[in-house]
């Protein structure tokens, strides 16, 4: 066992942002370690680049199925309902569960979508600009995905405050009490699941033409998705498409407010803005981490993990490790290549990734060219977790 000043599993190590220099020790020398956790039996932290390569492509070794994709340990009966989305699965199983999705996320429906986006950034920018104050957490960080996800889905989107609220609570980083954090995240996932079936139910009945109704219509040899599998991809869709794309955004903005010299060659030449949303990404990675089992005894890193142990892979850790990236502590806009893993890699690479790419870049487009003289009112607020670093505020000025 490496013997770490941070606990790397507790939401409390993450509120001052990531904590680089204990990841840095890891990868140097112990990059496959195990750590303990408060309530749990503890689990092998993966931090370098290569080996979460390897953790991620061989899911018959390191399983998504067996124990979940989530650092704690859920009560075998939820575990049950999680396996029931493709997050929580393995190939052969997984692959026809994606397959069924991308029929119904065809290039089509993201191209229409694209106006979407573009449209709903101008409206965001223009609803503040005005103003010459917003929080852009609240006000346009958080809006952005929501009205993408309730767009594909068919979801009023009159709806959405309500369903964010629901994946706060299934993150649970609210409660001190991981007990109480565990019970109230169970509770909201039935909350959302509930309406998920109501959707569903309306969806079959008077289908439209959105994501939902092709997803309840899709068909790969005779097999459909179950009304629950259709459940908890509904969820899954607001639990990973909301708050990673607002940290994507906030940080990202944060970053440049740090930096006036980058904002302003942003400015100048806005053709670097899809490099420097890369850079984004590798540099403050949404996601801390996710969890895979080992199915049998393996090496990795140099060390002996036996069957059942836990994995889980760190992605900032990663997408700081100085033996892929030159000088990886530097934020460098025009990097080149940037070969992050902030979306994940192989199995379940994020479906998503297109989709957040492009609500990032019709943001900052409108935001370069209608905000100026932008400043920061209050430092960035953070919210509590050891997963996604959601951000709850970021005020700023402008004119
Ligand atoms: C900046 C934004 C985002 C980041 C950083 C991100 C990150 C990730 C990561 C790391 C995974 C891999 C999970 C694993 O290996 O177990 C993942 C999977 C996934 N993401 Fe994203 N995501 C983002 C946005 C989105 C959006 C906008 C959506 C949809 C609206 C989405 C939907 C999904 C889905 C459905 C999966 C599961 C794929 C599978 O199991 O095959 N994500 N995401």
């Amino acid at each position: 066992m490496t013997e770490l000043a941070v606990d790397l599993s507790s939401p409390d190590s993450y509120t001052n942002g990531v904590p680089h220099g204990a990841f840095k020790q890891l990868r140097a020398t112990s990059p496959v370690s195990w750590q303990p956790e408060v309530r749990g039996r503890g689990y092998w932290a993966v931090t370098r680049y290569q080996d979460i390569l390897t953790v991620l492509r061989s899911p018959a070794r390191y399983s998504s199925w067996r124990g979940g994709a989530l650092l704690a340990d859920p009560p075998a009966e939820f575990l049950e309902k999680l396996r029931e989305g493709m997050l929580n699965r393995d190939p052969p199983d997984h692959t026809v569960m994606r397959k069924l999705v991308n029929k119904a996320f065809n290039p089509r429906r993201v191209t229409e979508l694209e106006a979407r986006v573009r449209q709903h950034a101008r409206f965001l920018i223009d609803r503040v600009r005005a103003n010459g104050r917003c929080d852009f957490a609240t006000d346009v960080a958080g809006e952005m995905p929501l009205f993408v996800i309730c767009e594909i889905l068919g979801v009023p989107v009159e709806d959405r405050d309500a369903l964010y609220a629901l994946t706060a609570r299934m993150f649970g980083t609210e409660h001190k009490d991981p007990a109480e954090a565990l019970r109230d995240g169970m509770a909201a996932a039935q909350e959302m699941r509930t309406y998920g079936a109501e959707l569903g139910r309306q969806k079959m009945v008077a289908p439209r033409d959105d994501l939902a109704s092709d997803l309840l219509g899709a068909e790969i040899d005779g097999r459909r998705l179950t009304e629950g599998e259709f459940q908890a991809f509904f969820m899954l869709l607001f639990n990973a498409g909301s708050d990673t794309t607002r940290s994507l955004l906030c940080y990202g903005l944060d970053l440049l407010l740090e930096r006036p010299q980058t904002l302003q060659r942003l400015r100048d030449d806005p053709s670097l803005l899809p490099t420097a949303i890369e850079e984004m990404l590798r540099y403050e990675s949404p996601v801390i981490q996710f969890r895979r089992t080992a199915t049998q005894d393996v090496e990795l890193g140099g060390q002996r993990i036996a069957e059942g142990d836990k994995v889980v892979v760190f992605f900032p850790s990663a997408n700081r490790d100085e033996s892929v990236f030159a000088d990886s502590d530097t934020f460098d806009i025009t990097r080149s290549p940037n070969d992050h893993i902030a979306f994940g890699y192989g199995t379940h690479f994020c479906l998503g990734a297109p989709l957040a790419r492009l609500e990032t870049k019709y943001v900052f487009e409108e935001l370069l060219i209608k905000l100026h003289d932008i400043e920061r009112a209050k430092p960035i607020e953070p919210a509590r977790t050891n997963f996604i670093r959601s951000i709850r505020h970021l005020e700023i000025t402008f004119t």
